[in-house]
């Protein structure tokens, strides 16, 4: 078998955070979110793997390389716009050949791995199986309706008023045929190729098509607070350790994370939470479900349920920072000047609440 991962997208609903990063590199407890997709992937034992890019692909390629470091080989596979999933499995036809594979879209955060789904797909002679999960709110998602026997009769994209609760996660199992139901389509009101008509496709013209209902959690982080979600589900899971350098006056709290050239001065972790590389944490405060990534300053601070990117300095604050998604190389601090006034440089689209 082999792995599709699709990676291009504008990420409009992280915005600012994507105009100058792709939303699939934005870490989840210190690991960027595609990472996790290709190591899902790996686990399950397929290592040939194909990367699908858009406008941000060059940024993907340098930060996952041919994928040795996995273990695994890479291929991309550009999509010159970002014109539907179904688009981004016609042009892999090459890339995949009439091997069966599995899809992936590299925003999706999913517990437990894709082993199992793995391999009762390996096994079975379907043509298609999907994955999906029982949600409260359906609306924002691709819909399935099964029969009574448990096989999907009918997929719907994004339905005003669901017939299910039943919504698709962002994880396909595939053979061939997919190609043809691909052809065939037209595009949606979005003006993109679904893969929900596509799969839809397949049901209608006899094709075998299974679901595997997951039971864990599952997490499209395409907006900030289902970011921080994913944050607090994977550090919850995450074993504690200690591999940076903590000083006498410092407490570490529950299941905490220092990594290496990590540096704990005077202050208090209370897990689950991470601290990157070469990030220090002086006389602060670093609540639980807080993720702050490498080469960061945190000082006079208490910081809860955030993720810090890396190279950022705050410090000096009178309030706690909670709730938020701060980009790279971002400075946070109290203003030294008079008259007392709020100082911002804030690239468009930044959100900012204050007291
Ligand atoms: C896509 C699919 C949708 C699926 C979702 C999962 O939506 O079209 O069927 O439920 O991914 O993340 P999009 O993120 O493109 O809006």
């Amino acid at each position: 078998m082999k792995g599709l991962v699709l990676s291009g997208g504008k990420g409009t609903r992280l915005r600012p955070i994507t105009y100058t990063s792709a939303k699939q590199l934005v870490p989840v407890a210190n690991k960027p979110v595609l990472f996790r997709v290709i190591e899902a992937i790996r686990d399950a034992g397929i290592t040939d793997i194909g990367i699908v890019i858009g406008d941000t692909g060059d940024e993907i390629r340098s930060a996952v390389g041919n994928g040795r470091r996995w273990g695994v080989k890479i291929s991309y596979i550009p999509q010159e716009a970002p014109l539907g999933l179904a688009h981004a499995v016609k042009i892999s036809r090459d890339f995949l050949g009439d091997d069966r594979f599995v899809m992936f879209l590299g925003d999706n955060c999913i517990q437990g791995g894709i082993s199992p789904l793995i391999e009762q797909f390996g096994r079975s002679d379907y043509n298609a199986q999907i994955v999906l999960k029982k949600v409260s709110d359906p609306r924002s998602f691709g819909v399935a309706e099964l029969d009574d026997e448990g096989r999907v009769v009918r997929l719907v994209e994004k339905p005003r008023e669901p017939k299910s609760d039943l919504a698709l996660v962002g994880i396909y199992m595939f053979d061939h045929h997919i190609f043809e139901a691909v052809e065939a389509i037209r595009p949606s009101a979005r003006g993109e190729l679904e893969i929900t008509d596509a799969i839809q496709w397949l049901v209608s013209n006899g094709y075998n098509v299974y679901p595997y209902v997951h039971e864990g959690w599952w997490i499209d982080t395409g907006k900030k607070d289902d970011m921080l979600e994913a944050n607090r589900l994977v550090l919850e899971e995450l074993e504690p350790s200690v591999q940076g350098y903590v000083d006498r006056d410092s407490q570490l709290i529950g299941k905490v994370i220092i990594e290496p050239g990590a540096e704990i001065i005077n202050s208090t972790i209370r897990g689950p939470a991470i601290i990157g590389e070469h990030t220090r944490i002086v006389n602060a405060y670093v609540g639980p479900f807080t993720s702050i990534y490498h080469h960061c300053h945190i000082e006079e601070c208490e910081i809860e349920h955030s993720i810090v990117l890396e190279y950022c300095t705050i410090r000096g604050l009178p309030h706690r920072l909670e709730d938020s998604l701060i980009g790279r190389n971002v400075e946070i601090g109290r203003s030294p000047l008079r008259p007392k006034a709020y100082r911002f440089m804030l690239g468009d689209n930044s959100s900012v609440g204050v007291l």
